[in-house]
């Protein structure tokens, strides 16, 4: 049984015990509806438009997609490339960086908090720290060769990209261009690069349960291929298709608190499929360190702070103390 915690991809034919959810924690793949989250144009030339579509898609869904982003196909298909050649490794080269650690900055696991948890989910994950690139590159994995390089441009642009998206979304708040980025300091950046593969029984288990992310933004290049991204919206789980070229963004847990409860952090999952492995590649831009989390007085004028203030820190502690799927982080620090 060992092998199945340590790696989900090492091959099952049947699906082991530990990956099986309880028949009303089951994902109920018939149940879920298709429909489009807003797709946001960030190369057109009226930017008020594009900030007001982004509000509206932080108040509504919580998610969007967004195509001219500024970052090359060439790069996307990179990174996505080289995701792929690493999960495609032998399991002896992947187990050089296996740990179970949460708090290891580099490291491969699987499900989520494997020794925490008592029923896994379907999927590898690669964790990389990713600022200072400097600091953290020595430590990200050597093979295949060209990893560093390829995933190194990648998060440099995908922090650019992040930190627009950060401007626009003070700017849909009537907040000053550059509130967020001045109150997060110097910000965090983490890359969860996910490895689901074919699964023999899907409506046993979850790539990723329902949860919320706890950093600011979220920026997913997901497999342009196949599906497997659902969001939850007013009673229902949404699919997310791929679209051509475009990157998924979601409002994390921080910037819900940021705004008052204005923008969602919603709850999200992955789900896997019987005959195609999947690939996400998740980039999270996290509060620095000493930031103090709290909303503006603008925004706890006509309605009072909905959270305490608190720091990532304490809040990262917090989420990685419990189960992902249980209540919303943020309950924890309501006023
Ligand atoms: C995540 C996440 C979704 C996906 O890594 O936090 O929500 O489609 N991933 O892999
Ligand atoms: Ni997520």
């Amino acid at each position: 049984m060992a092998d199945t915690v340590l790696l989900t991809a090492i091959r099952h034919e049947t699906m082991p015990e530990s990956y099986i959810r309880p028949a009303n924690e089951r994902p109920r793949l018939s149940e879920v509806v298709i429909e489009e989250i807003p797709l946001i144009d960030l190369g057109g030339e009226d930017r008020s438009q594009i900030i007001r579509q982004i509000g509206e898609a932080c108040r509504s869904f919580g998610f969007f997609q967004i195509i001219n982003h500024g970052i090359s196909e060439e790069s996307i298909q990179k990174m996505m490339g080289i995701a792929r050649e690493f999960f495609h490794m032998p399991v002896e080269e992947k187990m050089k960086y296996y740990s179970d650690d949460p708090s290891k900055k580099v490291r491969l696991s699987t499900s989520f908090n494997v020794k925490k948890e008592t029923v896994h989910n379907w999927r590898d994950y690669l964790r990389l720290h990713c600022h200072p690139l400097e600091e953290f590159v020595p430590e990200w994995p050597s093979t295949p060769s060209s990893f560093k390089d390829l995933v190194s441009t990648y998060c440099k642009e995908v922090r650019e990209l992040g930190f627009r998206l950060l401007e626009a979304v003070s700017e849909s708040l009537n907040l000053e261009k550059d509130y967020m980025l001045k109150v997060l300091g110097d910000q965090g950046q983490h890359m969860a690069v996910n490895f689901y593969p074919p699964c023999p029984e899907p409506e046993l288990t979850y790539g990723l349960p329902g949860h919320t992310d706890p950093n600011t933004i979220t920026i997913l290049l997901q497999d342009q291929q196949v599906a497997g991204l659902q969001v939850f919206k007013e009673g229902k789980w949404i699919a997310v298709n791929p679209h051509p070229n475009a990157l998924v963004v979601n409002i994390g847990d921080q910037i819900q608190a940021l705004s008052n409860g204005q923008y969602k952090s919603v709850w999200h999952r992955a789900i896997v499929n019987s005959n195609k492995e999947r690939i996400s590649v998740a980039s999270f831009l996290c509060p620095g360190n000493g930031a103090v989390i709290g909303p503006p007085k603008q925004l706890t004028d006509g309605s009072p702070a909905i959270y305490r203030n608190f720091t990532y820190d304490e809040y990262y502690k917090k989420f990685w103390s419990r189960n992902l799927d249980e209540e919303h982080c943020l309950e924890l620090f309501k006023r």
